[in-house]
């Protein structure tokens, strides 16, 4: 038939090309289309940290992603480090690369040994699982009430760990000795017995707040009196060292392990680093194994790591800064509750309830008006600034804020 066509009706073949040309390039347009404005909501869906609504924005003019510093991109100086990483098998420990970051990590957490992992949820896991390994039939685990441990790691303390969680309620992220004191159970036949006490520093949820040394030394004095471990999660305690001005082994010389990210505001692609004693570190690798964590090569995304720990810790007192200014600008704003001195880091966690707004539809605008942010909960709204954004961009943000309030 087609024979026929081309043979006698030149003309019609000329059409039915320029028919089927229309029809691709239609095609290719709805691709692109469909790519642009439906493939980054599902994607940033699946890829966000935490609970919430991830509104859809369409990318403006201007675009300014505040809503966390795991969006930072490898540096150049990572990129190249990576391409030139010596790997090996590292479940055989036989990745220089790997074994490097590890000493490195340990060094600086002032901790005997460390260990590699995929990802900070993992490190908190291991931790845990280690830590409690004797008793976790019927353990339990001391931990404040808004933590990232209780509230967004899919709750893997109960469901792997067999452990209850004891939730203790803190102020700005830091629970209160006698409370603590009095959540320790040891006797009791009823009761699940206290296996570990774990803190977050800085502590997300309560904005990045940096949890006070005194209080360190208290949750080291309680584990102590009941010879318990205590486990931080310090996935930014790197921020907190640039806020008070000390060496990371100032804080985390009062935990008996560690966990601290490399992928958020360090700005490496992958990894968390759990320093501990080297018995606590061997039994950790074992648990890391147990969970899947055992990678091969990785000492390509160690190489990253390095450069983490030693490019990258120092200027997070600029991030910190950062989110100082916009807390200012913020808290003098009609309905947005806010009390900038309370901003410590780089997170700054808002009310919107005076402004009419709930904290999903305010995000939905601001990202209309080319911020982007996360709502925290039903009135709470999150800024965290990281290596992309810049203190020329603060007017930007407020002026923007200003236009949906
Ligand atoms: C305080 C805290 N701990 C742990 C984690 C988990 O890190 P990851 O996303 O690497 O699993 C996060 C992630 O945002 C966090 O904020």
């Amino acid at each position: 038939m087609s024979y026929i066509i081309v043979t006698f009706c030149p003309g019609a073949v000329k059409k039915a090309r320029g028919f089927f040309t229309k029809c691709l390039m239609f095609s290719l347009f709805a691709e692109t289309r469909r790519r642009r404005f439906f493939l980054p909501r599902q994607a940033l869906r699946g890829t966000m940290e935490e609970t919430h609504s991830y509104p859809f924005v369409e990318e403006t003019a201007m675009s300014i992603d505040l809503r966390s510093d795991t969006i930072t991109q490898p540096t150049e100086s990572m990129r190249r480090a990576m391409a030139a990483a010596e790997v090996g098998d590292d479940v055989f420990g036989e990745d220089p690369s790997i074994n490097r970051l590890e000493e490195l990590s340990a060094q600086k957490t002032g901790k005997e040994a460390a260990l590699f992992l995929p990802s900070g949820t993992m490190s908190n896991l291991v931790a845990i699982l280690t830590h409690t390994h004797n008793n976790a039939r019927f353990g339990e685990v001391i931990c404040e009430e808004s933590s990232h441990v209780k509230l967004n790691e899919v709750g893997g303390m109960a469901t792997i760990g067999n452990l209850m969680c004891r939730p203790v309620k803190g102020v700005r992220g830091a629970m209160p000795e006698e409370a603590v004191r009095a959540a320790v159970q040891v006797t009791d036949i009823h009761h699940p017995v206290t296996a570990l006490i774990c803190v977050e520093n800085t502590h997300n949820f309560a904005g990045g707040a940096v949890l006070p040394l005194q209080n360190l030394a208290a949750m080291r004095r309680v584990a102590d009196e009941f010879s318990l471990p205590l486990h931080m999660d310090g996935a930014r305690v790197y921020n907190a060292a640039a806020a008070l001005g000390v060496k990371v082994s100032e804080i985390t010389r009062y935990a008996d392990s560690v966990s601290t990210c490399l992928s958020k505001g360090l700005s490496a692609p992958v990894g968390a680093v759990l320093n501990g004693s080297r018995e606590f570190i061997a039994q950790a690798r074992k648990y890391r194994k147990l969970v899947g964590g055992g990678m091969r090569q990785a000492g390509i995304l160690a190489a990253a790591g390095i450069v983490a720990l030693t490019e990258m810790t120092e200027r997070l007192a600029e991030d910190n800064e950062n989110a100082k200014l916009l807390a200012n600008g913020l808290a003098g704003m009609k309905g947005i509750g806010l009390d900038p001195a309370a901003v410590e880091t780089n997170i700054v966690i808002f009310d919107v309830k005076a402004t009419g707004m709930t904290a999903p539809a305010f995000c939905q605008k601001l990202g209309e008006a080319g911020v982007r942010c996360l709502d925290v909960g039903p009135y709470a709204v999150r800024f965290v600034t990281q290596r992309h954004f810049d203190k020329s961009q603060v007017p930007a943000v407020l002026k923007a804020v200003e236009s949906v309030l």
